[in-house]
């Protein structure tokens, strides 16, 4: 799983550019951690491969072979690397979230949060979720869902309490089963109450 600079042409300073940010403002450093973000289409085959090798071995589920089904393309990858060994990534694609009394809101939903197994309980996964969280501020509010709430309370996470429900073509579809749904309040995030019913529309697979 390391990043194989003569197959793959993305290197970390053309993910700068291609960005659009200057190198310094784009890598953040946590020790020998290199944090970096490139968009979907932006990325090689050979650090795809790496992608879905890392999110495989760390969820022990095959079906991530499948990511770049699921997001072919507009996604926004948070990398990190040690060395030149790929050892965590998460991605943001844009969702709609609306709480309750409030209007649509422009979401950064965050997928795919791994840490390749032997790099685990380091910091790399808080280091890429602290860089994520600096660089989605042209949305409105970020969610996700997951079993380790803790991880990310510690990261200024906020489980939702309230009612969570999709909104499908049909109306709203109650997920009163769901657990683990959080939002990060960004500073363009309204004000909110958390315990106010939170919607989401309903996704081909899956609602949150
Ligand atoms: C969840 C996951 C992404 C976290 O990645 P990670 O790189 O291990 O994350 P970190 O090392 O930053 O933090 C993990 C824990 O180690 C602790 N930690 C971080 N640096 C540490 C250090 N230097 N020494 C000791 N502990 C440390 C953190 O406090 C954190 O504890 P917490 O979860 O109780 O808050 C990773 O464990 C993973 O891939 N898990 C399997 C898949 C999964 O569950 N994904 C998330 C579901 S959405």
């Amino acid at each position: 799983m390391t990043r194989p600079a003569d197959q793959d042409p993305l290197q970390l300073s053309e993910v700068s550019r291609k960005v659009g940010v200057p190198a310094s403002h784009s890598h953040a450093m946590t020790g020998s951690i290199s944090v970096t973000s490139a968009k979907t289409e932006d990325i090689g085959a050979a650090t795809r491969a790496s992608i879905v090798e890392l999110c495989i071995a760390a969820h022990q589920e095959q079906d991530f072979q499948h990511l770049f089904l699921y997001i072919p393309s507009g996604g926004r990858h948070f990398l990190a690397y040690r060395e030149e060994v790929l050892v965590s990534h998460a991605v943001v694609t844009t969702r709609w979230l609306q709480p309750q009394g409030q209007p649509i809101l422009k979401t950064a939903y965050v997928d795919a949060v791994a840490t390749l197994p032997a790099y685990q309980g380091r910091g790399c996964g808080s280091a890429v979720m602290q860089h994520l969280a600096r660089n989605i501020a042209d949305y409105a509010i970020a969610c996700l869902q997951t079993d380790r709430t803790g991880f990310y309370a510690r990261l200024g996470w906020e489980v939702w309490r309230g009612a969570l429900a999709g909104r499908g073509e049909q109306g709203i579809i109650p997920t009163p089963e769901q657990r683990g749904v959080m939002i990060l309040r960004l500073p363009q995030t309204p004000t909110l109450n958390p315990d106010a019913e939170l919607t989401i529309e309903c996704q081909t697979g899956r609602i949150w």
